[in-house]
């Protein structure tokens, strides 16, 4: 069976147990400020366990494009990806655990014959001081379901001490394994996370240990259990029972019960070929063929070419998908992460011996393998290719001088100073750095890496805030209205066409103020005119503006939108419209990160001063906001140009 029939299967399976079929979320997180990417299928749907209704029912079931920045430098076995699809169904407080696992159990190994002699489950052993009971309901049941097929197995306690047993399939653990929220464990969960006990699935791939997996890994001295490292059994995924929220006194119940399912499907595919290299798995075969062609090496010829293969194949398939979401390469929040997985690409295909330009062949195999279950990546082609190739260039220009420049200076440890050149000179992110160091064996000194682009930062910022203050002389004030109405009309965009919204540049002179937001159609004449309206009205009540120091992470939990490169616990400067507060509070227009300058109330904004509403201006609407025009900069990319009269 192919990934993608695997996928297809999964989905129809759940929709023939009642649920709506919904399509995949992008791999931005589109209302969660908390979280860069979308890692887990039950992300965008956070509010519905906490009890908002779902608009299509209580049953949802999804295919959801994940990535795990995080496990970026684990990528080069044969388990990790950075990206991947999670398989998921959702019980918004309708069934629970007998469904589920009873689904799980007959879609593993009656739909997808797994074999049961090869399964195993785990469940949560229970924890008095947080007031969880053992998940006796879930094990019993499993137990129950191997017994039908003829398998009489047991149930394990303390596994990863004792071992496993002959015959044990099932096995407790406590809340370091079999508890799953957003932010992991109990002691970790923020008041208010929805959280709770799970039941994990394995797959083992050598039950009668003649492929000797443990044994020849580095844990053989340990004693092997399903959750041991050593690649034996791999987690093909977890049904989360979300039936707890963290409050200040430990946990409440949720006022409903969840089901929480999510599986790895790429990890099914590896499970169905009885083969524990998950880069060997059909979506791979088409840019694995290409990376052969162009490296003339072969994948699994040796180890070290092996590794180079599957950060490649992982990498590009990521970025791939990520520019398809809107996420170019750059220097800030997510675009850094598009722009480290392929400039790491690269430097893997030139240990590959590959030399010329390839990011883009290897991204046009990604798509011609996924473009008829993700029709976007067929639509933003161009875009994908051409972002891949100008990132790759670029790299390249410099990447050949830098390694150069780093073998000059890597007769010893690394300073930050020399660490920080490499990226100022040659683009090389601190991460890379570290790695060309740690292949050497010396250390780079990370702090003073950090507090000489700090230094830089703070410099370049003082740089601009002076050549804006400079154009303020005379005109400065006009261009400091622009700047607030700039702040309107981001804040009325996300308004009228979504949360998705997101500023991509902005310029102003004292005619007019020029704004790019990431957006992928033309704007309709009422939603035009709906974005004026909004910022006429606000202009109209006069709010006024505030500007505030906080912390990062308030800003962020607080809602402040725009992309601000800053560390955690530092200052930040944001302006609010309307009464300072929680973005979603009446009083509060709009909360954006930023240096200003900006006016001490939208009334300012009134070409010759605010009319009231009652004042006498004819038949003529009362307007000083105009867009003047709408347009498309690139792919994904709309201008407004606007001006106040
Ligand atoms: N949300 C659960 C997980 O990611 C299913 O493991």
């Amino acid at each position: 069976m192919t990934t993608n029939e695997i996928r297809t299967k999964f989905l129809e399976y759940m929709k023939d147990k009642g649920h709506a079929i919904v399509p995949s979320a992008s791999l931005v997180p589109e209302n969660d400020p908390t979280t860069l990417f979308t890692g887990s299928g039950m992300q965008p749907m956070l509010r519905y366990f906490l009890g908002e209704q779902h608009p299509l029912g209580k049953r949802v079931a999804d295919s959801q494009k994940c990535f795990r920045s995080q496990d970026i430098e684990e990528v080069g076995d044969n388990r990790h990806t950075t990206f991947f699809e999670m398989l998921g169904n959702w019980s918004f407080g309708d069934y629970f655990k007998e469904e589920q696992i009873k689904w799980m159990w007959d879609f593993l190994i009656d739909e997808l014959n797994l074999n049961p002699k090869n399964f195993y489950t785990t469940c949560f052993k229970g924890n008095n001081a947080l007031g969880i009971p053992r998940d006796t309901f879930s094990a019993d049941l499993w137990q129950k379901l191997f017994a039908e097929k003829g398998l009489d197995v047991t149930i394990g306690e303390n596994p990863e001490v004792d071992g496993m047993k002959e015959g044990q399939h099932i096995f407790y653990y406590d809340e370091s394994k079999n508890w799953w929220s957003r932010s992991g464990k109990p002691g970790g969960m923020p008041e208010g996370e929805p959280g709770g006990p799970d039941t994990e699935m394995f797959y083992d791939f050598d039950p009668d240990l003649s492929k000797q997996i443990h044994a020849k890994s580095k844990w053989s001295s340990e004693v092997c259990h399903v959750n041991c490292d050593c690649g034996r059994f791999m987690e093909i995924g977890n049904n989360v029972f979300m039936q707890y929220k963290k409050t200040a006194n430990g946990f409440a119940e949720l006022p409903q019960m969840n089901v929480d399912h999510g599986s790895g499907l790429e990890r099914y595919a590896a499970a169905l070929r009885n083969d524990p290299d998950m880069l060997a798995i059909d979506v791979f075969d088409e840019p694995r063929k290409t990376i052969e062609e162009l490296s003339g090496k072969n994948y699994g010829a040796n180890e070290d070419e092996t590794y180079a293969f599957r950060v490649i194949l992982d990498h590009l398939r990521a970025a791939t998908f990520l520019i398809g979401d809107g996420i170019l390469p750059g220097n800030k929040d997510q675009m850094y992460y598009v722009r480290r997985l392929i400039r790491r690409a690269v430097r893997f295909g030139n240990k590959l011996g590959i030399n010329e330009s390839f990011t883009k062949r290897v991204a046009d195999s990604y798509i011609e393998t996924y473009k008829k279950e993700y029709k976007v990546l067929e639509e933003k082609k161009d875009l994908i290719l051409s972002e891949m190739e100008k990132e790759e260039s670029k790299f390249r220009l410099t990447l050949e001088k830098g390694i150069k420049e780093f073998e000059k200076i890597a007769t010893k440890d690394i300073s930050g100073i020399d660490a920080f050149n490499l990226l100022q000179s040659y683009g090389f992110p601190i991460e890379l750095t570290e790695e060309l160091a740690a292949e050497r064996g010396i250390k780079v000194d990370r702090s003073s890496f950090d507090e000489a682009k700090k230094k830089h930062a703070e410099e370049s910022r003082t740089a601009s805030a002076g050549k804006f203050k400079g154009g303020l002389g005379g005109d400065g004030e006009i261009e400091t209205k622009y700047h607030t109405a700039t702040h309107l009309l981001h804040e009325a965009l996300r308004q009228v066409l979504g949360e998705h919204v997101l500023q991509k540049g902005s310029n102003i002179t004292s005619e007019r103020l020029r704004f790019d937001f990431s957006f992928d159609r033309k704007m309709t004449d009422d939603e035009k005119k709906k974005v004026e309206d909004i910022i006429n009205d606000v202009i109209k009540q006069d709010l006024p503006v505030h500007r505030e120091e906080v912390t990062y992470e308030e800003a962020r939990e607080r809602g402040a939108i725009g992309v601000f490169d800053e560390k955690y616990g530092e200052k930040v400067s944001i302006y609010t419209v309307g009464e300072p507060g929680k973005r979603g509070t009446a009083k509060l227009f709009s909360m954006e990160f930023c240096g200003g300058p900006h006016v001490n109330s939208t009334g300012e904004l009134a070409v010759g001063g605010i009319h009231p509403p009652d004042s006498s201006q004819g038949d003529k609407p009362y307007r000083h906001f105009v867009i003047q025009k709408e347009e498309a900069v690139s792919a994904g990319v709309r201008r407004i140009k606007a001006v106040l009269e």
